[in-house]
């Protein structure tokens, strides 16, 4: 019979943290994929409360992951995918369980801690037949996809260089200027054994990264970074030089430190034609401007707005959709490719047109030389 609903469960994610509620709030868009475990926090009240909040059956609400991997992969109604939402030192561990017990994973970024576990991760996947993806958010955005198409149809020309940021103020406090900034965030962050090896470029330069190969379709091909880190365990601040692997120049910034933004991912391409800019707290909306012409602004829903940014529209044009609409995106695809694949319908390019667990070991593999490269007085790093 073929399957129209699927069954998932999540780790982390529990009621008082930030992104498990935007995973399920975007899973639930579709209606197609229904929550039915899981083990949201160490502490057994707070898990408890969300499991039954959730409605979960008592004996679906588990202690810890392993549990929760074994016992679910043993049902018979079992779970599809699992969405693994904690903090980043986790992330590994949890993803190796349920894969290891032919479960799908979703996972939030960055992947893990080392290159190494990435690619036993991207192995592990393969091996099994099961589908990975990384959250990174950001290109579910239907003009994301947009400026994707329009740099594939060539519009802009060559790319010749790339100039894209990611600014936050919300540590600012941590040196020293005094209580300004309100936007908070778990401050795990801040703690290199629940992090990893970077804070700054770990939760937001990976973004960047991401962002622009994801428009562009290059690869960072070297890096050569300088960070700040202010007195604190991990990096603050961070301005990396780029080139992509088909030559063209860059620089990345990305920063906690920039008091007046909260958000502020921006990414703009610049070709031999034209140039491609958006912005990620004004995402409905994507600015092209070709050589010699004024700016066109084009507005997600409008007719002239194909692809894939036009199949993922959700409402008309001028009601803003903003984050949880681009994860709803991810999910969407996510789960469509997934409905196909246990349907054992064929899946094409725009089915998989999600993150996925190589584009999430090139983040780690981008972390881990931006790290380098600073340790080495700012020298350039292959990647
Ligand atoms: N893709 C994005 O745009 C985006 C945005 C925000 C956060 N993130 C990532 O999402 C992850 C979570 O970030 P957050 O801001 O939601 O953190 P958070 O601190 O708000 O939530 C973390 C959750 O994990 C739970 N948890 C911790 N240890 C656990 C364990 N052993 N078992 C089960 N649950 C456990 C906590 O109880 C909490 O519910 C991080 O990896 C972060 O980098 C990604």
């Amino acid at each position: 019979m073929q399957r129209k609903k699927l069954r998932y469960g999540m780790v982390g994610g529990d009621l008082n943290a930030f992104i498990g509620g935007v995973h399920r709030a975007a899973i639930s868009f579709e209606g197609k994929a229904f929550l039915v475990a899981g083990c949201f926090n160490p502490d057994q009240s707070a898990n408890r409360e969300c499991g039954e909040f959730y409605q979960l059956a008592d004996d679906r609400i588990y202690a810890d992951y392993k549990e929760m991997a074994e016992k679910e992969s043993k049902r018979e109604d079992k779970l599809d995918f699992v969405t693994i939402v904690t903090p980043n030192f986790l992330h590994y561990q949890v993803a190796k369980e349920f894969l290891s017990k032919g479960i799908n994973v979703v996972c939030e970024k960055p992947l893990c801690f080392e290159l190494e576990e990435a690619k036993e991760l991207e192995a592990l996947a393969k091996e099994k037949g099961l589908l990975f993806c990384v959250t990174y958010g950001y290109s579910g955005f239907p003009m994301v996809k947009l400026a994707k198409k329009l740099v594939k149809d060539g519009v802009i020309g060559d790319i010749i260089n790339v100039n894209a940021e990611y600014l936050q103020e919300w540590l600012i406090d941590d040196i020293g200027a005094g209580d300004i900034s309100t936007n908070k965030l778990s401050v795990w962050r801040k703690d290199p054994k629940v992090a990893g090896i970077s804070n700054c470029v770990g939760d937001i330069g990976t973004h960047i990264k991401h962002t622009v190969s994801y428009i562009t379709g290059l690869k960072l091909k070297k890096i050569a970074a300088k960070l700040d880190y202010f007195g604190q365990p991990l990096d603050l601040n961070a301005n990396i030089l780029v080139e992509l692997e088909n030559g063209a120049s860059g620089v990345f910034c990305s920063s906690q430190v920039c008091v007046g933004h909260a958000n502020g991912l921006v990414a703009r391409i610049f070709g031999t034609k034209g140039a491609i800019e958006w912005v990620q707290e004004d995402p409905n909306y994507l600015k092209v401007t070709l050589k010699g012409q004024p700016p066109q602004i084009y507005n997600r829903g409008m007719g002239y707005v194909t692809g894939r940014a036009s199949e993922l529209n959700r409402i008309p044009s001028g009601h803003p959709e903003g984050l949880y609409e681009a994860f709803a995106n991810i999910y969407k695809t996510y789960i469509n490719a997934l409905l196909k694949k246990i349907n054992g319908e064929e899946l094409s390019e725009n089915d998989l047109d999600f993150p996925t667990v190589s584009e999430g070991a090139e983040g780690v593999k981008f972390i881990h030389a931006v790290i380098e490269s600073n340790k080495k007085q700012s020298a350039w790093v292959n990647l």
